[in-house]
């Protein structure tokens, strides 16, 4: 910012002074020694969503909640005259998300002015977003899990009054009228199926004991190729060094399983053609979050196929419970996945094209 203009006070917006400034992907804003706005490029009108006649009217940091942050630090750039102090903000809005911005504060030689530089903080963006996501699967796990306690509860007693009712059918209509409670019986043993699914992942203890991943992976293997005998292979692609980790082994199967079991159902048309083919590859990785802890070593698991790709109109909701774009699949498959890898501290991610399916775990090592 050295080479911009001599310090002298031109009125606000004067356009020749601002004319490089006008080009800027950054936000760049010039204001007074009372830190009221000069000048703002169309980078910070667009940052900040307001247009630049409504920031000339404002003091800089009454635009937000915890504005004083902003004014020590232009406070302290006019004291020291700084050629250029840098700090990472969350400039929180009124009813809107706050502001996750890098600024550096420059005084402009005598004349008391600051030019200041906004830019987006894009990896506390990020940080953000996942743990929102987080929150929000959480929070879904919950009522899917308590709406099927509420199932649960009364499904006994339907089932129960309509074997009793089936007892005290007439003898000369038992055989019509028992079609209908048999249809009661039925449904509410599916019904019994399905919320014991849902409930299972919290009601099984978690079992620790050390891990080894490639065991977890070959035991998946054989029983993949136990179930679809010709037309795929499944190919090994494992990194021997990965260390053994604390975990629930028989958890970590059904992870896996699920995963490539989903795999191997999308393979269908490739396995009748002969060229069906699940990766299963492993690899470290370093210097990882999952979910808002950093870690430096942590195992990288794959599972690839070389199916069509997930439907585009589920892609977003995949890990979400009841979603299945299968044919008789219940849709639970995945969310159990996700659970356990959760329970283990990792987090499970998914990217798909067609061609090309990529269902990938990170698990903290030790
Ligand atoms: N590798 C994959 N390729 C294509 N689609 C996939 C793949 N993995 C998952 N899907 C899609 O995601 C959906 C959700 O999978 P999930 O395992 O949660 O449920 P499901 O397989 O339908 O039922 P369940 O596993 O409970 O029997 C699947 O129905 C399928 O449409
Ligand atoms: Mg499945």
């Amino acid at each position: 910012m050295t080479g911009f203009g001599a310090p002298s006070i031109a009125p606000a917006g004067a356009p020749a002074r601002f004319a490089g400034l006008e080009l800027l992907a950054t936000a760049v804003l010039l204001v007074g020694p009372d830190i009221a706005v000069r000048y703002a490029n169309p980078a910070a009108e667009n940052l900040l969503e307001l247009s630049l006649k409504s920031l000339q009217r404002s003091r800089l940091p009454e635009l937000f909640a915890n504005g004083a942050e902003l004014s020590a630090l232009c406070a302290q750039a006019l004291a020291h005259q700084y050629a250029d102090l840098r700090q990472d903000l969350s400039l929180q809005r009124p009813g809107r998300e706050p502001l996750h911005v890098i600024s550096s504060v420059s005084a402009l030689g005598e004349g008391g002015e600051l030019l200041i530089e906004l830019r987006e903080n894009v990896q506390q963006l990020k940080l953000d977003r996942e743990e929102r996501i987080l929150d929000q699967s959480q929070a879904n796990k919950e009522l899917i899990r308590n709406m099927a306690h509420e199932i649960k509860n009364p499904l006994g007693g339907i089932r129960g009054a309509a074997q009793l009712l089936e007892l005290e059918l007439p003898p000369h209509h038992l055989l019509e009228l028992s079609e209908y409670t048999q249809v009661i019986i039925k449904e509410a043993d599916r019904l019994q199926t399905l919320v014991d699914r849902l409930l299972a992942p919290h009601r099984k203890p978690h079992i620790v004991g050390d891990v080894n991943i490639h065991e977890v992976c070959e035991r998946v293997r054989s029983l993949i190729l136990a179930e679809f005998p010709t037309g795929l292979t499944i190919r090994r692609d494992y990194d021997a060094s990965i260390p053994e980790f604390r975990g629930d082994m028989e958890q970590l199967i059904q992870v896996v399983l699920n995963i490539a079991h989903n795999a191997a159902q999308a393979l269908k048309l490739r396995i009748a053609a002969g060229d069906a083919e699940i990766v299963l590859r492993t690899r470290v990785a370093r210097q990882v979050t999952l979910a808002k802890v950093r870690y430096g070593l942590a195992l990288d698991l794959h599972i690839i196929d070389n199916g069509p790709g997930i439907a585009p109109e589920i892609r977003d909701r995949i890990f979400y419970p009841l979603v299945s774009g299968r044919e008789g699949g219940s849709g639970l498959g995945l969310t159990l996945a996700q659970t356990f890898v959760q329970q283990h501290l990792g987090v499970i991610e998914c990217e798909s094209r067609p061609g090309l399916t990529d269902f990938r775990i990170l698990l903290p090592l030790p």
